[in-house]
């Protein structure tokens, strides 16, 4: 017997009660040849009694606990009270009825609608969004390379699908990439950053890939928490915001400072409403960060660039980290609005702002013409982060190993898109043109329709992809909602799910005055489908109306 296998527990486990872990420490002195088999019966009967002995306590003990209820160690009460402080209203109670719904009607039980519409999330493909047809061949090429053969696919896909696979470990999606993500698409990252911003240049170093521009997002604001009590450290978001920050800042136990955007004008960013939040926030916290979500995630509104300027100087002024959230940066729709980048315009305003006002601006394949949200990729650059901090950061990008792959093959496709002398180019142009032609019209439908409808109005749709309408609801609906422990808009927006099948998001998760009402639709549907949906929500509200008036 070899001396290592003595102390292998499966060769133990031929002595009774020796398969337990504990016999095989115990033994502390290691023999070694022939001493091996003479001291194996003085071993064997020694541990064979410790065992047992052993073995019977356990047996009373696992009896004992066995008569009582084991009580969870897990419970909510002992769990972590910053995840339990946790809302994200796009997912909340109103999705999950949805789903019940859907499966009522699976079962065949009788229904005032015959479908549930999901109008509650950005999920343009969930909607019945077509993929652009290069983004899915490059990745199919990709995935299952042996398609390099086939016919069926065009030859700049192919090339592209080899340069991607080239940067792969083992030219394999399959493999990990470095955390940062793969160095080639980073360089196309920061190629395509360049030509938006007209020339001005982008490093790859300061760009890394993500999981979604949700997770690039979660990294930032994990590095700006900080302190305690006082000096917890604050983010000021906008009101009504996007709930990924509000959700993250209480699981960070960090403070969230609301600034109020402006809904008799277009849902505008003021700096005068910036400043009192920022002073009201400095008595009970320490305010580092501010974000920015442009075109706005829920209000749709774009931001001109004196205002983005005003945001600047403001931070530069106030000390405050810059996050711009720029993943509807394709999504703009209205005539005169144009998306200005926070990278640009902070370029462009020279010294001393573009030499040293930190930012970190995120973009993702979820939104745009693209509406790739499974593929969950992403990416951030910061500008002028210190250094030190630049490299804390990639490690804890580091901790989770890398991104999707397939993802960051998809990003790739999306900044470096055929040009105009590929065989793909005529296409790919025309599907992405198609697609956000019809958002553009879905944007001008929206807000046609519910400012027909009295008691709703809503502010132009002019980018992303959502509209934020305020609803008026009558003094005795907002009562029973009180008596039902509900948001009056939750109140309202359960009651329009339970009637017609139409699932959208209460004002309430995502902020709004006291006093105000809203929902958060989506302007995905088909255009038909969203017409009909449009008028159903509108004639319901004036039925919701009557009812409680
Ligand atoms: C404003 C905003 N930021 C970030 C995200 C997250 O996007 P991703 O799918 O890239 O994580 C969303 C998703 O809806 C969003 O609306």
């Amino acid at each position: 017997m070899a001396a290592e296998t003595w102390f292998n527990p499966v060769t133990l486990d031929k002595g009774p009660f020796c398969h337990l872990p504990c016999c095989v420490s115990q033994l502390g002195h290691r023999p070694h040849g022939g001493e091996l088999l003479c001291c194996w019966a003085w071993v064997h009967q020694s541990l064979s009694k410790a065992c047992r002995v052993m073995a019977l306590r356990a047996s009373d003990h696992s009896q004992a606990a066995m008569n009582r209820l084991k009580e969870k160690v897990l419970t909510l009460d002992t769990m972590n009270p910053c995840v339990r402080s946790v809302e994200y209203a796009v997912r909340g109670p109103i999705v999950l009825r949805a789903l019940e719904l859907e499966q009522e009607l699976r079962q065949g039980i009788k229904k005032p609608f015959t479908e549930v519409i999901r109008a509650n999330i950005g999920d343009a493909q969930a909607m019945g969004q077509k993929p652009i047809t290069f983004l899915r061949q490059v990745l199919a090429l990709c995935i299952h390379p042996d398609l390099l053969n086939s016919p069926n696919f065009p030859e700049d896909a192919k090339r592209r699908a080899e340069h991607i696979l080239q940067a792969c470990g083992g030219h394999s999606l399959g493999a990990y990439s470095v955390s940062s993500g793969i160095q080639l698409i980073r360089e196309d990252v920061a190629r395509y950053i360049q030509q938006r911003d007209g020339g001005i240049p982008a490093d790859p170093n300061n760009i890394f890939l993500s999981t979604g521009a949700s997770d690039a997002i979660v990294t930032v604001l994990k590095l700006l928490v900080a302190g305690e009590g006082h000096t917890r450290t604050g983010v000021l978001i906008p009101i009504p915001q996007y709930p990924l920050y509000s959700a993250t800042l209480a699981e960070l136990n960090a403070v969230q400072v609301d600034y109020y955007l402006d809904e008799e004008r277009a849902w505008a960013l003021d700096v005068a409403e910036l400043r009192r939040a920022l002073c009201q926030a400095r008595d009970h916290c320490h305010p580092r960060a501010l974000c920015v979500i442009n075109p706005g995630n829920p209000t749709g509104q774009v931001q001109p660039r004196e205002c983005i300027e005003a945001v600047i100087r403001f931070a530069f002024e106030e000390q405050l980290f810059l996050m711009a959230d720029e993943v509807y940066q394709d999504n703009v729709y209205a005539e005169g609005s144009q998306f200005h980048s926070f990278k640009k315009v902070l370029m462009e305003m020279g010294p001393p702002y573009a030499a040293q006002q930190e930012l970190a601006s995120f973009h993702s394949v979820s939104k745009g013409y693209m509406g790739e949200c499974g593929f969950r990729a992403g990416y951030v650059e910061v500008v002028n982060m210190d250094a030190a901090v630049q490299q804390q950061m990639q490690k804890l990008m580091s901790v989770r190993l890398c991104p999707p792959v397939p993802g960051q093959a998809l990003l790739h496709v999306v900044v470096s898109p055929p040009a105009p002398s590929d065989p793909s180019f005529a296409q790919f142009q025309a599907e992405r043109q198609a697609v956000l032609a019809e958002l553009a019209a879905k944007a001008k439908l929206t807000e046609q329709v519910f400012n027909e409808a009295p008691g709703i109005h809503c502010n132009p749709v002019q980018g992303a992809m959502y509209s934020f309408p305020r609803v008026q609801l009558p003094p005795r609906a907002v009562l029973r909602a009180q008596e039902l422990g509900l948001a009056p808009d939750m109140f309202f927006c359960m009651c329009l799910l339970e009637e017609t099948g139409i699932c959208v998001v209460p004002g309430s998760g995502f902020g709004q005055r006291e006093g105000t009402y809203h929902f958060r639709m989506t302007i995905l549907p088909p255009v038909e489908k969203l017409r009909s949906l449009l008028e159903k929500l509108s004639q319901f509200h004036a039925k919701f109306t009557r009812q409680y008036s």
